[in-house]
């Protein structure tokens, strides 16, 4: 049998009698799948702080916009599972239809109101109500101590912390930092979609964003200053084709900030496309 296919649950009833096997602290890696070094630095630090560790791949429909990837989101399910295997996961969650998760009449959603109107919130509606609803459910099937998030996605980070204060999830939010290829490039499943001609220029994201860390080095500076040393990074990239947001917003909570305060920082984000791909990156003052 391939490596990793016997740890493999596809459906809810058959993870939860894993699950109950397992004994004392449990970390929990949520994924989609197509995984990278970024997913597997959130698994090892799960390793290290847990008795066990359990993972789940679902590519989940209800965070996909009508005009968005869901059906050509990249899936190597087996390749995931060998990769999940060698770094000695317990057992993964990866239900085999949708329909596991969203039955005919599911009708309950989580909808973490003030991220829908954080940038990222606004370029993808619905998308936040999506993760949220998603993390929950998947939060009540593994039941973990704790679960491990990529500062990668810095909305979806404060949206999680956010609903587990809300909701009094008995879970421990743990955030890791983003895990970067050599030239700098964030690591994401979605990076595959560039071709090779575009790949080496995608550096330019990151640079940008050292730009920000240049304009504030830790003095008090007007957000304008710093989105404008992004974008005119950005613009000198002719692949780049949209530029959809740069964004300063207060670490907490991804409010906009006017200033950014020295010693006090922020989180600057951005989301641009090469061609068709939409790349999203960030990084915390
Ligand atoms: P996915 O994009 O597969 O990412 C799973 C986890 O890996 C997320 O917590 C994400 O922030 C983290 N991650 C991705 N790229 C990373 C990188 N370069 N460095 C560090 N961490 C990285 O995020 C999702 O899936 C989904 O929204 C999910 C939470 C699973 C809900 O469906």
């Amino acid at each position: 049998m391939t490596r990793g296919l016997n740890l493999i649950r596809n459906s809810i009833p058959a993870f939860q009698s894993s699950r109950k096997a397992l004994t004392g602290t449990v970390g929990f890696v949520p994924t989609m799948g197509a995984l990278h070094e970024g997913h597997l630095s959130l698994v090892e630090q799960a390793k290290k702080d847990n008795d066990h560790v359990v993972s789940s791949i679902f590519v989940n429909p209800a965070q996909f916009g009508p005009n968005e990837d869901l059906d050509t989101y990249p899936r190597q399910l087996q390749t995931d599972a060998a990769l999940l295997e060698s770094l000695g996961v317990d057992c993964i969650f990866a239900p085999a239809k949708a329909d596991e998760m969203y039955g005919p009449y599911h009708t309950t959603y989580v909808d973490p109101v003030i991220f829908n109107s954080s940038r990222e919130g606004l370029a993808r509606p619905g998308f936040f109500r999506g993760v949220a609803t998603i993390v929950m459910k998947l939060f009540n099937i593994t039941q973990p101590t704790r679960a491990y998030f990529g500062q990668k996605d810095a909305v979806q980070c404060c949206v999680i912390k956010r609903m587990v204060k809300d909701m009094n999830i008995p879970v421990e939010v743990v955030i890791m930092p983003t895990v970067r290829e050599a030239d700098g490039l964030a690591m994401s499943s979605r990076n595959a979609y560039l071709t090779e001609k575009e790949r080496p220029h995608a550096s330019i994201v990151y640079k940008s964003l050292q730009a920000a860390e240049e304009v504030y080095s830790n003095s008090t500076v007007p957000a304008s200053k710093i989105v404008d040393a992004v974008k005119s990074t950005l613009a000198s990239e002719p692949l780049i084709t949209e530029i959809q947001y740069v964004a300063v917003d207060s670490k907490e909570n991804m409010q906009p900030l006017e200033e950014v305060v020295a010693g006090e920082g922020a989180v600057v984000s951005l989301a641009v496309k090469m061609g068709s791909v939409r790349l999203i990156d960030n990084i915390v003052l």
